[in-house]
């Protein structure tokens, strides 16, 4: 399977379908779903964890790599769910959370039950000499990276939650270990694979703090290892599969560091989600601050990468939305004036990019944010340490709430939409997390009426038919342009007007009287012309030459 033409849709399991009315979603769930998923028609989808585990950080906390958690069901649902997709030519992705293990996991239980093969699974360190922490690294959700190791006297290093425990990858056992995992998998019919957090595996030898002034994670972030192990774990499991799509997530990450992770010639993985085009409304990086998001900005981040990445021989996951991110079309788009225009722009601008496009569940059907009025409306935990955090430092209970609804990785998490009952028809009983906007936004009525699905239907379509899009170059036209983000791949020219605001452009000459191979406006009523072309409140077009030109 090569990875150039393809479209992954993700699934987060515990939001896409109940079916037995516990207000969970689970496997059955998606099964039930297939229909749905064939008539979108992505090549695989990939489904967020649904191994066993304490769910304090859903799913990304895996205490049993092998085992389905008994409230997503059974590993023969799994095996038909896999079945039932291969019927339609869907592949599975699933989600390898390598970097830590629940403090659940039998490795951890071992270890702090004495047993030192176990203990040299994970990072356990003794207290610095003046007795404090081992050192400064901080927990991505907030507080220190180090917790006590049971009564020991030492501590064990967590970059997340304290359930979710750091492994040591130089210990040859623990990288032996994740590639049987992947093995298993793989006997299991399963061809491909994401790589949680997985730049943060070659973490600086001795754990020590970083200097004085230097942020913490250079010292655990795109380590020199990383590479090593990565193809490491290729040739001992994945790499073995002819068909087979790998992604790894990087965190905190550089163009370089991607492009060799994703090299062809490295033989490690085929492509990485970096995250810097969606820190663009960041205020000096800090994700629990609020500022407002320039236009150009995102398509500038956007431009470094496809650029960048090109250069380095690298691919990139395209992607806008996922379980860790408000929906795009909140951020960057225009929700309650311009919905479908703003969602299906947004879309057309990263699809036709140089990479493989990632679609999250329900960005096909342009669902926002929830409108929540209270923090207990909120489940996550780093949403609500960082809600505690942010009253901490003097924020007003209203400010705090503010800064969080805007940010939390639960406004991705709220359930799939398919109709306007009071569970989303996405559970008869009470949802976990609760839909706020069904009436207007869900399945049904973006089937009958709407027009967003249909677009995604036609982008999947170009990324299946158009040699240009799957494999061509890449090249920024008019970068200077204000609002407008607009390139090349090779003879297919693609714009998005990234505002609300109509304005004009000018196109290249060869793209004079070409025709549409795709617009975000029912049907276009002018034709292109190189003088100038006027792009309405966020028009999207992808354009092939004309037939007059050569
Ligand atoms: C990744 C996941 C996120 C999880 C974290 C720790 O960033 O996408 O959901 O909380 O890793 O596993």
């Amino acid at each position: 399977m090569s990875f150039h033409d393809k479209v992954i849709y993700q699934i987060y399991p515990k939001s896409f379908q109940d079916s037995d009315g516990n207000g969970v979603g689970d496997l059955r769930g998606v099964i039930d779903r297939i229909p749905y998923l064939a008539e979108l028609g992505p090549d695989m989808v990939w489904l967020s964890p649904f191994f066993v585990s304490p769910q304090r950080d859903n799913g990304y906390d895996v205490a049993d790599y092998r085992a389905v958690d008994p409230t997503m069901g059974t590993i023969d649902d799994l095996q038909e769910l896999i079945d039932g997709l291969a019927g339609h030519r869907i592949g599975v992705m699933f989600d390898m959370v390598f970097n830590h293990t629940s403090t659940e996991h039998e490795w951890f239980r071992r270890a702090l039950a004495g047993e030192e093969r176990f203990r040299d699974y994970y990072l356990i360190r003794p207290p610095a000499p003046d007795g404090g922490l081992p050192n400064n690294w901080e927990s991505k959700f907030g507080g220190p990276a180090w917790s006590k190791f049971g009564d020991t006297g030492d501590y064990y290093l967590h970059l997340f939650d304290r359930t979710q425990a750091d492994l040591n990858w130089r210990n040859p056992e623990v990288r032996q270990e994740m590639a049987d995992i992947v093995n298993f998998w793989i006997g299991h019919g399963v061809t491909g694979f994401r790589f949680d957090v997985i730049n943060l595996i070659g973490k600086e030898e001795q754990l020590r703090s970083s200097p004085k002034d230097v942020d913490p994670r250079v010292m655990y972030t795109d380590g020199e290892d990383v590479e090593t192990y990565l193809r490491e774990l290729h040739d001992a499991s994945f790499g073995r599969l002819a068909e087979r799509i790998t992604v790894g997530e990087m965190s905190s990450t550089s163009i370089q560091a991607c492009a060799g992770y994703s090299h062809p010639d490295n033989q490690e993985l085929d492509m990485v989600f970096s995250f810097h085009h969606l820190k663009v409304d960041y205020p000096n990086g800090q994700k629990w601050a609020l500022a407002p998001v320039k236009p150009d900005a995102l398509k500038l981040k956007l431009h470094e990468w496809a650029e960048g990445m090109q250069t380095g021989g690298g691919w990139n996951a395209l992607f806008l939305n996922n379980h860790d991110q408000p929906r795009s079309v909140c951020r960057f788009g225009d929700p309650a004036g311009y919905r479908a225009e703003s969602a299906t722009m947004l879309a057309t601008i990263t699809h036709l990019l140089r990479g493989t496009p990632f679609i999250y569940m329900g960005e096909e059907i342009g669902m926002t944010d929830p409108e929540y009025d209270s923090i207990t409306d909120y489940a996550d935990i780093e949403a609500l340490n960082a809600y505690d955090e942010l009253i901490r430092s003097g924020h007003s209970a209203a400010e705090a709430f503010r800064i969080v609804s805007a940010r939390a990785r639960d406004n991705a998490r709220t359930p799939m939409q398919w109709d306007s009952s009071p569970g989303a028809g996405f559970t008869t009983g009470n949802a976990w997390l609760s839909p706020t906007n069904q009436d207007r936004i869900n399945v049904a009525t973006e089937l009958s009426s709407g027009r967003i699905f249909r677009h995604y239907q036609r982008l999947i379509r170009l990324r299946h038919e158009i040699p240009d899009i799957s494999a061509g170059s890449y090249r920024a036209w008019a970068l200077e342009h204000p609002s407008v983000y607009a390139y090349l791949r090779d003879d297919v020219f693609v714009a998005g007007n990234l505002t609300s605001e109509t304005t004009t452009l000018q196109i290249p000459e060869e793209f004079d009287h070409g025709e549409y191979l795709i617009n975000n406006y029912p049907g276009p009523n002018y034709p292109p012309t190189s003088a100038s072309l006027t792009l309405r409140p966020y028009e999207a077009l992808a354009l092939s030459k004309g037939e007059t030109t050569s």
